[in-house]
């Protein structure tokens, strides 16, 4: 079986689908690989590296995406504007393809249909159940990671004070304190990141399970008012609330918002649009200087007024929406993306073959085209089939 890993083309993404550690991997599996030239330079594997490693490196996608079995990527296929085609357009009937394909989305519905038009069976890494099995393949969970450590940072880059306590000859600086709103993977690692830098923590959250995981990490709770039967839905995951008690939780909010300088948003319910949980008075409240880093901004953002894709300075308070954080430590979210992928095609290959195996959960969650047809589930509803 040839693997095909070409070079990511959306703006600004470092990162790769394999490092030449995994290339090895593969090959000692008894996969061929095939590497674009230059497709790990963003985040530092280069390619004498994955020559070693055992891969061929080709220089025109076209070639690649015409000679690979299975191709693994990071996004979702797009047009290469190099090219002057579409990455679909490159993929033939009978090919596979990993890679967060995002496929409810509805800007990827299009890409979606010419995927199953093409005869491509498509599995996407945004539908790996987050079960204690199917852990090492989850890289959405791997990428919340990423965003919680380096979005606490870039929250603290942009802080006008210290984060710890300072003890100096002129006296003494007061710690910063930091609340953390849906301590979800994202939240818990940017509190522990919070942490680390010596800031007080705060975290809110409407699952009770998730609030215990807070404290044990050394955070103040703030109660959101919430009664957990209220907040808690199938298999443990939070439910959408409805307006009066996301305005009851703003109310809670109130009265600790000038109290805070860095207030970390990542509230979501899976599937759904984030909750508004600050709005644009509220942030008039906030203290000068003070920083949110709205990390739901993909799902429409827990701040009314973060700038999707960008930072802005609002009433004194710096908002940032930036996207796509993980790539901003590609060489990390890398390893740890690659790894993921790695143990999928391991749980989808046997014997040289993928086997879809329909009975099992992670197959029925991750499989979105095959024999020409969209199959997964939360597209079909979302484009109406
Ligand atoms: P998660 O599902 O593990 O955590 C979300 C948390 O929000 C849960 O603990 C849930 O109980 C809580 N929540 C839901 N409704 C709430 C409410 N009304 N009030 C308080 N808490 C509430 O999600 P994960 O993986 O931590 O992701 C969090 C966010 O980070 C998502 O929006 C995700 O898309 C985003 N993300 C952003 C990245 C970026 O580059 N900007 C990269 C990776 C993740």
């Amino acid at each position: 079986m040839i693997l095909g890993i070409p070079k990511e083309i959306m703006q600004g993404e470092a990162r790769v689908a394999a490092t030449p550690e995994t290339v090895k991997k593969f090959v000692k599996d008894g996969f061929a690989v095939l590497v674009e030239t230059g497709a790990g330079e963003g985040s530092h594997y280069y390619d004498n590296q994955y020559a070693e490693a055992g891969a061929e490196l080709v220089a025109d996608p076209k070639q690649l995406f015409a000679r690979a079995n299975l191709i693994l990527k990071v996004k979702e296929p797009l047009f290469n504007a190099n090219e002057n085609m579409h990455e679909v357009d490159m993929m033939h009937e009978g090919q596979y393809i990993i890679t967060f394909i995002h496929p409810a989305s509805p800007v990827n519905h299009e890409m979606v249909k010419k995927l199953a038009a093409a005869g491509v069976t498509g599995f996407t890494l945004d539908g790996v159940p987050r079960i204690s099995r199917a852990q090492n393949m989850d890289a959405l969970t791997s990428m919340s990671t990423c965003a919680g450590y380096k979005g606490m940072i870039m929250a603290a880059d942009d802080l006008s004070y210290f984060m710890p306590q300072m003890f100096t000859a002129v006296g003494m600086l007061k710690p910063a304190n930091v609340l953390v709103i849906g301590v979800g993977v994202a939240g818990l690692q940017a509190l522990a990141t919070a942490k680390r830098l010596g800031a007080v923590t705060y975290a809110m959250d409407i699952r009770p399970a998730a609030i215990e995981q807070a404290k044990s990490l050394g955070a103040k709770v703030i109660e959101s008012g919430v009664p957990a039967e209220m907040a808690v839905g199938e298999g443990g995951y939070a439910k959408k609330l409805p307006e009066e008690w996301i305005r009851k939780e703003r109310e809670e909010l109130n009265k600790v918002l000038k109290d805070m300088d860095i207030i970390f948003l990542s509230a979501l319910v899976p599937g759904k649009v984030a909750p508004i949980l600050i709005t644009e008075e509220m942030v008039k409240e906030m203290k000068n200087g003070s920083v949110i880093v709205d990390v739901s901004i993909d799902q429409g953002g827990n701040c009314a007024i973060t700038p999707a894709g960008k930072k802005e300075v609002r009433h004194n308070v710096t908002i940032n929406g930036i996207k796509n954080i993980p790539g901003l430590i590609p060489t990390s979210s890398t390893w740890m993306f690659a790894h993921n992928v790695y143990h999928l095609v391991n749980y989808l290959v046997k014997e040289g073959r993928i086997t879809l195996d329909m009975n099992d959960e992670i197959t029925r969650s991750i499989l979105v085209t095959h024999d020409d047809k969209i199959v997964h589930e939360g597209t079909r509803e979302a484009m109406g089939i």
